[in-house]
């Protein structure tokens, strides 16, 4: 049987909340990846260095007896963000600073209103070498859904790279042909997260023959031209500047499946496998370690895990849903199989 060893990988976009769905959630990732960078969208925001100290206790102490999972901290970037306040988080080991437009996605209401009034936070960023995490997205009323991401590159990221030119920029989940060239074209401070899904589905995923909630995420998925790009940019000549990051991001059943379904896919139980049938289908199996275990690794100027995994080329059943406290969790690919199988230890 076909099986494939990897440098063992991280992820570098996940959600984990807290509480039970924490103690849910985390041993699907804790299996597969060495590190998280673990997204700061509670409620409240992990705005402050000692909420970022107290969360990571907190996954911590949620993790499988023998765990050597280890979660990189981020923090929530707000209007009333400090200066001090990067020098405290650098000081403290948080990896970055997470943007949230106010109101683009899940938890952003605390987002940021103005960007550009923080430019001397961003500097300070630059300075003490910590990465800037964006969700690439305006959220002006006029702006079509479709068309957010792209808008945002020539209102928001072009101009803040023109006034912070050294700033260490991750692009997150990107959906876009757009938004892959800007990171080819970008110098190696502009990096970017992709996720399984906008790899595998286009916008016929969610909307053909019925509203597919589970399919339902932000940055929404795209038209299959740009699902293309996405592979295409993860597996070309720039390929060093994009990596594993599955944004997988838990939400109760009965919230996905609502008449305002809220957004974001869970695909932490089987995040490796379904990278491994993106880049199998693309012909580029050998490029999979380099984008689930090196790249995000050296951008974060981090050395790469020490172990290993193995990925067999077995059919694995993927459940309706799992329990997460008490609601029910429907992950990505429900009912169905998934191509690859890692093995167990
Ligand atoms: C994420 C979530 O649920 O926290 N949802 C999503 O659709 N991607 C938030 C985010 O990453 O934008
Ligand atoms: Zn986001
Ligand atoms: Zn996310």
């Amino acid at each position: 049987m076909q099986t494939l060893t990897l440098i063992r990988p991280d992820d570098m976009h996940l959600h984990l909340r807290d509480g039970d769905a924490l103690k849910a959630v985390l041993p699907y990732t804790a299996r597969q990846m060495g590190r998280a960078v673990i997204m700061p969208n509670l409620k409240p925001p992990v705005a402050q260095v000692e909420d970022a100290l107290a969360y990571k206790q907190r996954i911590l102490d949620a993790l499988p007896p023998g765990s050597r999972f280890q979660p990189l901290m981020t923090l929530y970037l707000t209007d009333n963000t400090t200066v001090e306040t990067v020098r405290a988080a650098k000081a403290a080991g948080v990896v970055a600073f997470k943007l949230y437009p106010a109101g683009a996605t899940t938890n952003s209401d605390s987002g940021v209103t103005d960007l550009f009034k923080l430019l001397p936070v961003l500097r300070e960023i630059a300075a003490q070498d910590l990465r800037f995490l964006v969700h690439g997205e305006v959220t002006d009323a006029d702006i079509d859904i479709f068309d957010r991401e792209a808008v945002f590159i020539e209102r928001i990221l072009k101009p803040v790279l023109a006034e912070v030119p050294d700033l260490k920029v991750v692009f997150e989940h990107i959906t876009t042909a757009e938004a892959a060239r800007l990171v080819c074209e970008a110098g190696d401070n502009v990096a970017a997260s992709v996720t399984p899904q906008h790899l595998l589905l286009n916008r016929n995923d969610l909307l053909v023959g019925g509203v597919r909630p589970h399919h339902y995420c932000l940055p929404v998925l795209k038209r299959e031209t740009h699902r293309q790009a996405l592979v295409a940019a993860a597996t070309g000549d720039k390929a060093h500047k994009f990596f594993l990051g599955t944004d997988s991001a838990p939400h109760p059943q009965h919230a996905k499946e609502n008449a305002c379904g809220c957004a974001g896919m869970f695909s932490a139980m089987t995040a490796i496998e379904l990278y491994a049938e993106v880049f199998e289908a693309a012909g580029a199996l050998d490029k999979l370690q380099a984008f689930a275990s090196q790249n995000g690794a050296r951008f974060y100027g981090l050395p790469e895990n020490s172990d290993t995994v193995t990925l067999v080329k077995q059919a694995q059943s993927v459940p309706a849903s799992v329990p997460m406290g008490e609601a029910q969790l429907v992950p990505m690919r429900a009912g169905g199989e998934v191509a690859w199988t890692l093995q167990q230890d």
